[in-house]
């Protein structure tokens, strides 16, 4: 197989930033996808519908014409959102969703959800008028293992909501352990789940083997080969619909990486739909990419796919070791490798 072409796809989980960063980065992703789903965890997060429109405004701005990129926005829920809040998001079709970070659990998330009970109402009303819930699945305990903090929120939180919620949609983010793979496979179709490129290309080998390689962090953080890594293939390549692409791509000034204190977050917008290619090969399922790239995020949103398609060609290319980003850097995910997949742009 020399090209292979696919329906546009999708980013059902990027994150851009703002200003000069997001001028750095955001015509990868625009070069890609077709639409992206725009997490709002900016300094400060975008909380209501004028904020969520007014960061989708200096995005479209950022934007050079000869691309079409539609920025689906978000809201980033907090213990204080309001009805009013989802009411307003709900009536504007470039707010798609509203995003629960626990408290503390990741970048920018000090000021999400201290308790699933103080949401209720809101989870209610996004319920009624059919909006979306996107889960950042982690616990923030203290006491609780950084690899465990998935699987316990699942277990002590998720099958709470999933429970007291029947019908609403619900996508578990960037899942990373087998024990999510197989509750997204037990639940109804409402519950659905991304993943990302390095949870199915790494695990956290890749990151503490050999020294600590602060560009494979992300949280949640890279899980075992087995189980995890390998349910993750399995489900991304499965065809079942529950699973699709959400790069997660999360760039930081690698500053803020290289440090005693490196902050989380894997750069991979610049090559998502290679990356994914190079998985989905190696695991002979190449005739599976279309599904989980394109078709099965649309699904789920209940979206058109997109009219467009992109070709992809089998063409050796090595990654650079660094992007400019807002004036500094930005270390790619798999720096300095080869890759064997090339967008024809
Ligand atoms: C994300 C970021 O940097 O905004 N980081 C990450 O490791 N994934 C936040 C997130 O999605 O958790
Ligand atoms: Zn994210």
């Amino acid at each position: 197989m020399k090209t292979i072409s696919l329906v546009k796809p999708d980013d059902w989980h990027l994150h851009l930033r703002s200003g000069p960063a997001m001028r750095s980065v955001v015509e990868m992703s625009a070069a890609q996808m077709g639409r992206a789903i725009i997490m709002p965890n900016l300094l400060p997060p975008i909380k209501n519908t004028n904020q969520a429109l007014a960061y989708r405004a200096e995005i479209m701005e950022a934007l050079p014409s000869d691309l079409s990129f539609s920025p689906l926005m978000t809201l980033y829920l907090t213990d204080k959102t309001t009805i009013k809040d989802i009411e307003s998001a709900a009536t504007e079709p470039n707010i798609i969703a509203v995003k629960f970070y626990p408290a503390g659990a990741t970048t920018n998330s000090q000021g999400g959800v201290t308790s699933i009970e103080k949401i209720s109402p809101v989870l209610e009303v996004m319920q009624k008028l059919d909006v979306p819930l996107l889960v950042h699945g982690e616990v923030t305990d203290a006491n609780v293992d950084i690899f465990d903090r998935e699987e316990v929120f699942i277990d002590k939180v998720l099958e709470k909501v999933v429970r007291n919620f029947p019908s609403l949609k619900i996508v578990l983010e960037h899942i990373t352990t087998k024990t999510a793979v197989d509750f997204i496979l037990g639940s109804s179709k409402r519950l659905a789940a991304t993943i990302t490129p390095q949870h199915l290309i790494a695990n956290r080998n890749h990151m503490l083997v050999g020294g600590i390689r602060p560009h494979y962090y992300c949280l949640p953080v890279l899980k075992r080969q087995k189980p995890d890594q390998k349910a993750l293939l399995k489900a991304a390549t499965s065809g079942n619909p529950k699973f699709f692409l959400g790069t997660d791509s999360a760039p930081h000034d690698r500053h803020e990486k290289e440090s005693a204190c490196g902050c989380a977050g894997v750069f991979s917008a610049y090559a998502a739909i290679e990356l994914y290619a190079a998985v989905f090969e190696a695991e002979g399922a190449m005739e599976k990419l279309e599904g989980f790239s394109s078709i099965f995020g649309p699904d789920f949103y209940g979206l058109p796919h997109n009219q467009e398609t992109v070709t992809l060609e089998r063409k050796a290319w090595k990654v650079p070791m660094q992007y400019e980003f807002g004036g500094s850097q930005v270390i790619p995910f798999l720096a300095g490798t080869e890759l064997s997949w090339r967008l024809v742009k």
